[in-house]
């Protein structure tokens, strides 16, 4: 397939301590690596006609910043924001402020782990949320919205 067969561009956000993947908690987040996952959502991107670039980022104003700066170029967003999925209302309107479709990825179950875990501020606003089957969950994420954004072209 040649580059210019590649129809949306997508943004990748990974959020707190997602960088330490492969030596963080390897019995809830597994030993798989970030690069490993960045890799593997940039050759699924391919086989999907996507173009994936990804930013991780411990700090929340980043995140934030960088869903407002997606408006620009990105037609959709995967994101795991980490633990601001619980916290942040800022993640939350940046999104809803954008109104880019947005899926939201968990390596974990979020909802078999800590109570404090089971509320998202992102699923309101996202188009749909994947949790508990570790890397694969960005695999699906991607797929997902790529079948979205290829449907609502459609539309
Ligand atoms: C996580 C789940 C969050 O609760 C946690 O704070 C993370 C990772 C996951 O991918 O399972 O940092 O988003």
């Amino acid at each position: 397939m040649l580059t210019q067969d590649l129809l949306f561009n997508v943004l990748v956000l990974h959020g707190p301590n997602l960088n330490l993947l492969g030596q963080r908690e390897p019995g809830i987040y597994g030993m798989v690596t970030l690069d490993e996952i960045n890799r593997l959502l940039v050759a699924e991107g391919v086989k999907l006609q996507a173009k994936v670039h990804h930013i991780q980022s411990n700090h929340e104003g980043a995140l934030v910043d960088a869903v407002q700066e997606a408006g620009k170029e990105y037609q959709g967003i995967l994101i795991n924001p980490g633990a601001y999925t619980h916290t942040s209302i800022a993640l939350r309107d940046a999104i809803a402020g954008v109104k880019i479709p947005t899926v939201e990825v968990h390596l974990s179950n979020i909802y078999q782990r800590e109570a404090f875990r089971h509320h998202s501020y992102i699923a309101p606003v996202a188009i749909g949320q994947i949790s508990g089957f570790g890397a694969e969950s960005y695999r699906l994420g991607l797929e997902a919205l790529i079948y979205h954004l290829k449907n609502q072209t459609k539309a």
